[in-house]
């Protein structure tokens, strides 16, 4: 952990992350790059039950997209379905059950669902912050499986699907947290020390942001980013960072603000202008490194990432 990442990260979201940052940024965007009509466009979305996510559906669906929910409880699944349906006046929204922290669930859902569906746009917007450290039933620390392995299994199985497609997109909700750390490839499940789940977080969406990166790189045809909803009042930062939401009372963004920039990335024409692979703050392309931060990581150790991932998800694609 460094001191001088987390105070700097700290002041610069106070001013930037916040319903204020948000405001200020939004004085400078287009409005009619969101009066598109997305019919005929399909799009996954994971945690679409729940705040950004399902906000972020619930504006996709209102500008007539097909949407498929991949969430884990069918209560809460379906529940959020028919608020985003009546509001929407959308029937075309789909849930699918499907635990994002077990990689053998994540491939059985994206193989079978791109073999009968098709893909225009991903959106892996699912993610958790566990404070204490647990094993999922396969044996994988739980913030990593969810938020690195889980995005990088359904985002590798749905490849081939969004390569059939004109204008495909995939959309990492990542979180500026992450500036916080330098990747660390050799500790992804956080045995080593003290756990901290603030810290195993902030780590998975180094690594998603690097993922973004490297895929962009490798899969020309689909645009890539991964972005920052800043900081909005939403379940899981309620339940997992409680005094950060109590001391932001009224500071905090809506789920509509955090998700502006995910419905712009999925749907304007002017984000897939962007190159691929960047990452993004209320609509424009940012930094993603603190100045004098010292958290880059060499190509030696993100091409090592990458092939940790392609191990993990093997072992766990045999037995789907
Ligand atoms: N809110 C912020 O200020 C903020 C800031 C930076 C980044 N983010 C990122 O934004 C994304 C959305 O979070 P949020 O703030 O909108 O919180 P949220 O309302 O709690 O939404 C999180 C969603 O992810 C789902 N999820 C978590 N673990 C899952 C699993 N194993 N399988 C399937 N679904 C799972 C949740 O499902 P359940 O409803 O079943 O729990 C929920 O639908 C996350 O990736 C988060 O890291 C948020």
């Amino acid at each position: 952990m460094s001191i001088y990442r987390n105070t700097v990260w700290f002041v610069k979201g106070l001013k930037e992350y916040t319903r204020g940052g948000y405001e200020a940024a939004a004085k400078h965007f287009t409005p009619d790059d969101l009066q598109v009509d997305l019919s005929g466009r399909s799009f996954v979305i994971t945690g679409a039950n729940s705040g950004i996510g399902k906000a972020a559906a619930q504006e996709i669906a209102s500008r007539g997209g097909t949407i498929h929910m991949v969430c884990r409880n069918k209560d809460r699944a379906e529940a959020a379905k028919d608020e985003i349906v009546e509001q929407s006046k959308n029937q075309n929204v789909h849930v699918h059950i499907v635990d994002l922290s077990s990689a053998h669930q994540v491939w059985e859902f994206a193989q079978n669902f791109s073999q009968n569906n098709t893909v225009h746009v991903l959106i892996n917007n699912a993610g958790c912050m566990v404070n204490q450290r647990e094993l999922t039933e396969e044996g994988l620390e739980k913030n990593f499986a969810t938020n690195t392995l889980g995005t990088y299994i359904i985002t590798t199985a749905l490849m081939p699907a969004l390569k059939k497609v004109q204008d495909s997109r995939v959309i990492t909700v990542s979180s500026g947290g992450m500036l916080t750390q330098k990747l660390n490839v050799d500790d992804l499940q956080f045995e080593k020390g003290t756990f901290d789940g603030t810290m195993a977080y902030a780590q998975n969406k180094r690594q998603q942001v690097i993922l973004t990166e490297r895929w962009a790189s490798q899969h020309k045809e689909v645009h890539f980013s991964s972005m920052h909803p800043g900081w909005a009042d939403t379940p899981a930062v309620q339940s997992s960072m409680p005094g950060f939401h109590a001391k932001m009372q009224g500071r905090l963004r809506t789920e509509t603000m955090g998700a502006d920039t995910v419905v712009w990335l999925a749907a304007a024409a002017a984000a897939a202008k962007q190159p691929s692979g960047l990452f993004f703050q209320d609509r424009k392309a940012v930094a993603t490194h603190l100045p004098l931060a010292s958290s880059r990581s060499t190509p030696q150790e993100e091409e090592k990432l990458l092939q940790v991932l392609e191990q993990f998800a093997a072992k766990f694609k045999q037995f789907s």
